[in-house]
């Protein structure tokens, strides 16, 4: 793995310190828990995690900028290549709070607009998944326990075990009558949030995952891992990669006819 080895192995790290700070504060009796402006909560262990990746990355890698959701954008110095880490440093944090196992710590090393190097942590649930462009997708606790990972082979929609994260901001987009149509169409429907069903995806345990509304930091680790693992990651209009606030995730056969299908006008809504 030349290309990002190096960025590759310092994402473990980074993951690692998050792993131990936010393990130690998952259940705990005096865990913190704020309102945002928005109205979600944030924990200590959010801010914790977060800082702490901001010290590695501002000692390590001085001139990579770094984005992350508690903190907002670090500039670093700017010029053609510039490099930029983005950070969710617990993703799931209503599972978090609630003592739910479903959480992770999401890393993503940007060129331009494109992530390049991606992992996911969830070190309740003992898993991790990575992936550098060109690369492929990995699972497995450690860099010498992984798995290549890759998504499944389902191609019609009536076969497909299909995710979706809630029903919520689907009515916003218009494409609420659309979505409760798909859902009677496929073989199953699940709604697991957050970066699950990303990686249930990536690693061919359902077909397709989507979601109406997003910021950078929800999805750019999970773009590069659904690619490598030979699926298709795009908005809800096709455009491909992380920056359209919207995602349809799939194991690419599907990707067409979703598309088209979250476009139709579906059955009426409720
Ligand atoms: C949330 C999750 C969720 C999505 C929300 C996000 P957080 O992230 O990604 O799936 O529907 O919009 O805010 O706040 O738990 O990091
Ligand atoms: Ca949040
Ligand atoms: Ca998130
Ligand atoms: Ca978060």
């Amino acid at each position: 793995m030349a290309r990002y080895a190096d960025d590759l192995a310092l994402a473990h790290v980074l993951a690692d310190t998050a792993d131990s700070i936010s393990s130690a504060r998952f259940r705990a009796l005096d865990l913190h828990v704020e309102s945002k402006p928005d109205l979600t909560p944030v924990s200590d262990a959010d801010t914790a995690v977060e800082r702490a990746l901001r010290a590695t990355l501002a000692r390590t890698r001085p001139r990579d900028a770094v984005l992350g959701e508690e903190y907002g954008v670090t500039e670093a110095a700017a010029g053609p290549g510039t490099r930029q880490w983005v950070i969710d440093p617990i993703d799931g944090t209503k599972n978090f709070i609630r003592g739910v196992p479903v959480w992770a710590t999401l890393i993503a090393l940007m060129e331009g607009d494109q992530p390049v190097v991606g992992l996911v942590s969830a070190p309740a649930l003992g898993r991790r998944w990575w992936a550098a462009t060109g690369h492929g997708a990995y699972a497995g606790r450690h860099t010498a326990a992984a798995t290549p990972i890759k998504v499944s082979g389902v191609s019609r929609l009536a076969d497909a075990s299909f995710c979706y994260s809630d029903l919520m901001g689907w009515e916003e987009t218009g494409r609420l009558g659309a979505m409760l149509s798909i859902l009677r169409q496929t073989w199953r429907n699940r709604a697991y949030g957050d970066f699950y069903g990303y990686m249930l995806l990536a690693e061919g345990a359902l077909d397709a995952m989507v979601e109406p509304e997003l910021s950078l930091w929800d999805v750019a680790a999970l773009v590069p891992i659904v690619t490598e693992a030979g699926g298709s990651f795009t908005d809800l209009d096709g455009r491909p990669g992380p920056a359209g606030g919207s995602a349809v995730a799939t194991n690419r056969k599907l990707h067409a006819d979703l598309l088209e299908r979250l476009s139709a006008p579906g059955i009426e809504a409720l």
